[in-house]
């Protein structure tokens, strides 16, 4: 089957924040699109990418993370841990934009598999945080929404030619504000 790289959509548009809708069958359509999703999120350096960010409101996300690739169907998040850990994260819908967010430390996922097989994945760390910050996407859900520490990402280039990046801190509003001022996806 032929891989293609999708155009990824960024925050303004009303796609990211509608709640996607389950999948009922899974065609070749759905294949094809997660394959897709897969190269997307590899072309643009991805640990993770759900189908409303490449315009398809269903219920279907893909990840990456230490070697392993997991492509999961109408995900449910049926057990959260109580603890709580913070860590940094950006999103390919929101360029240039990081964001402190507590997510659950370990959690147990149902889903279908690409195949439509069930299966139960229990999570922990960054991949846990992956696919938490994945299943928002499917609810319409961004970092913008789960954080109040918020920056932009500025690659400065200094005096030697070498780049340096800094942080300033920003908020939602502004953030909301200055992606509607582009009319264009911004460079990335
Ligand atoms: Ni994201």
């Amino acid at each position: 089957m032929e891989m293609a790289v999708r155009k990824i959509i960024t925050l303004g548009n009303p796609i990211l924040r509608q709640k996607a809708q389950p999948v009922s069958k899974i065609t070749k359509a759905e294949q094809q699109l997660i394959d897709d999703m897969f190269e997307t999120m590899e072309e643009n350096d991805g640990v993770g990418l759900a189908a409303p960010q490449v315009a398809v409101p269903k219920r279907i996300f893909v990840a990456k993370w230490e070697g392993e690739t997991y492509a999961l169907v109408n995900p449910v998040i049926e057990w959260r841990s109580d603890d709580l850990v913070s860590g940094t994260e950006g999103c390919l819908s929101i360029p240039r934009v990081q964001a402190e967010v507590n997510r659950h430390l370990k959690i147990r996922v149902k889903a279908l598999d690409r195949n439509g097989n069930k299966i139960v994945i229990e999570p922990e760390g960054w991949l846990a945080r992956i696919f938490q910050h994945e299943i928002d996407h499917l609810d319409g859900i961004l970092i913008i929404d789960r954080s109040d520490d918020l920056y932009w990402v500025v690659t400065e280039v200094d005096e030697d030619g070498k780049e340096r990046t800094r942080l300033i801190p920003t908020t939602k509003s502004a953030i909301i504000a200055a992606f509607q001022k582009r009319k264009t996806p911004v460079r990335r």
